[in-house]
């Protein structure tokens, strides 16, 4: 067994420095980023080779040069690899077809000498639903670009997703900003571009002003009735017929999803034309556990349950990301597990910065995600300062400092999907992680060989890849490991072989020390506040 698991180490090794990866490989004419599948599975290709985007996104006001200290600042203080950013119409459009990259060159050329990758946030049509990084030529005429209307003919602020004006000139816009990225940014140091920013309508749950509502009473487009996107929705797989006739009570919500995300699809799609920098919509979200009515979120946006229309209506955009904000645990991890799919890799553009959020960046690892980006990073002056914001920051710093290093072999477990997760749930009580022939118990709070503290909040977390049989790396915040053997050996007397305590550097494992005695006895190994690896080997007897 030994043999074995040392045969297995020097395989990895050997993988590892075959590919001396560097999470900082710009060169000039570098290769596209590209986000890949394999059984089911996504990994995003950075230089080739998987990577993780251990991410924060920044304030929505804070894209300008006289605030970006403010966001370096924060970008260091978390050991972050990439930073969302948005960039605005309003400012690169000032002027009807002309266009100022000004402050994207500022932010590549900050990215760059940070070695910090981007990821541009197009604040365009849509902006959390309302239109108002709209360039003001566009704001001024509103029956040109107009909002839409509420059932009652109440005024809705929210863009109408019918006016052809508006999304020509959105695709128009969109299209330079990607040509631009091509000509100055030949090393790919924007990983990712996002498009608009939370699609969809508060208020109404979609427009129905005179031009909606003929649309409305039209046909459903064909593209929607092949019947495994019918069955994907829970409607009857039906050839024809008007919005309500196929989709009845849900009627309303699908043609919103289906408008915005077909005026998203060809802004996206012009953007491609030119550049094929991976691009994604993010999503506000609804319950994932009710199935509540359209009313209560932002309707049209890419809420887990119109994934399919999103799909159908946009091809252009490769995922569909969740803002994640429901901390409760039942919930964001049912977030992520609905938009972990085999055809919509998961990404978590945006989610709480304090430390109950910061426990489902395991969860993420473990599903295959290709980052994690908190929200709202930098002090921008509206907050009580950078003191607290640092305060806020710390828990995803110092996973960001023990990731950071091993950020490829992370990426590269996770596509292969060798992650298992558990977090810290509100009750405290022990998570399970199920490893072939062994069973990991985890519990959480912090411990030592003679004391047992609770967690005050739910803010422990642990993750486990398993290399081989008898062979993991364990990581984790205030949890305390035991394993037991499980099926045909189940009851049978084991020990651990070697608990070894260290980092990953170029992809090689540099030990700090041999956990033994009080650091291993009492039960099995032990993790404090400050996220540590430990390659961990068992063994039967
Ligand atoms: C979600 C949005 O996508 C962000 O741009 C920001 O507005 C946050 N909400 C603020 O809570």
């Amino acid at each position: 067994m030994k043999n074995k698991s040392m045969i297995l180490n020097l395989v990895l090794i050997h993988i590892l420095t075959l590919n001396i990866w560097s999470a900082w490989a710009q060169t000039e004419g570098g290769t596209m980023p590209q986000i890949v599948e394999k059984d089911g599975r996504h990994a995003l290709l950075v230089d080739g080779q998987p990577f993780f985007m251990l991410g924060g996104q920044a304030h929505n006001s804070s894209g300008w040069p006289g605030m970006m200290p403010q966001v370096w600042s924060a970008i260091e203080t978390m050991h972050a690899n990439t930073l969302e950013v948005p960039i605005y119409w309003e400012q690169i459009e000032a002027q009807p077809g002309k266009f100022d990259f000004s402050l994207v060159d500022t932010l590549l050329k900050q990215g760059r000498e940070h070695k910090v990758h981007l990821v541009l946030l197009w604040f365009a049509t849509w902006k959390n639903g309302s239109s108002h990084y709209m360039p003001e030529w566009m704001k001024r005429e509103p029956s040109n670009y107009p909002n839409i209307t509420g059932r009652n003919g109440q005024p809705v602020d929210s863009p109408s997703p019918h006016t052809q004006a508006a999304m020509e000139a959105d695709a128009k816009a969109f299209a330079a900003v990607m040509n631009h990225l091509k000509e100055a940014d030949p090393q790919h140091t924007v990983l990712m571009v996002q498009v608009e920013n939370e699609p969809g309508a508060w208020g109404s749950v979609r427009d129905y002003s005179a031009t909606a509502q003929k649309l409305f009473k039209g046909q459903v487009p064909a593209e929607l009735l092949k019947p495994e996107i019918l069955k994907a929705l829970n409607k009857p797989v039906v050839a024809k017929g008007t919005w309500q006739e196929v989709f009845g009570n849900d009627a309303d919500e699908y043609f919103h999803a289906w408008s915005v995300a077909r005026y998203i699809g060809y802004v996206a799609a012009a953007g491609k034309a030119v550049n094929q920098l991976p691009l994604y919509v993010n999503a506000a979200l609804r319950d994932p556990m009710s199935n509540p009515s359209a009313t209560t979120y932002e309707s049209g946006g890419a809420t887990d349950n119109v994934i399919p229309i999103w799909k159908a209506a946009a091809p252009a955009i490769d995922l569909l990301a969740p803002d994640i904000y429901l901390s409760d645990s039942e919930r964001a991890l049912k977030v992520i597990e609905l938009y972990n799919r085999p055809d919509n890799p998961l990404f978590v553009p945006e989610i709480g910065s304090n430390d109950e959020f910061t426990r489902y960046f395991y969860p993420v690892l473990a599903h295959g995600g290709i980052g994690f980006s908190p929200f709202g990073i930098d002090d921008n002056g509206q907050g009580r300062g950078k003191t607290e914001t640092e305060a806020r920051l710390a828990s995803i710093a110092q996973e960001y400092i023990m990731a950071g290093p091993m950020m490829r072999e992370l990426a590269k477990w996770s596509f292969e999907g060798k992650i298992k997760s558990v977090v810290e749930r509100e009750d405290h009580a022990e998570q399970t992680i199920d490893l072939g022939s062994w069973r990991a118990i985890v519990k959480f709070g912090a411990s030592t060989w003679r004391t047992e503290q609770p967690n005050p909040r739910p803010i422990g977390k642990a993750m486990i890849v398993q290399l081989g049989e008898n062979e993991f790396v364990l990581i984790g915040t205030l949890c305390h490991f035991t394993f037991k053997l499980v099926g045909v050996n189940a009851g049978k007397a084991w020990q651990y072989l070697k608990v070894e305590e260290g980092k990953y550097e170029n992809g090689i494992f540099k030990l700090l020390r041999i956990r033994n005695g009080d650091e291993t006895d009492w039960g099995g190994p032990r993790i404090g506040a400050v996220p540590t690896v430990l390659h961990t080997s068992l063994i039967m007897r």
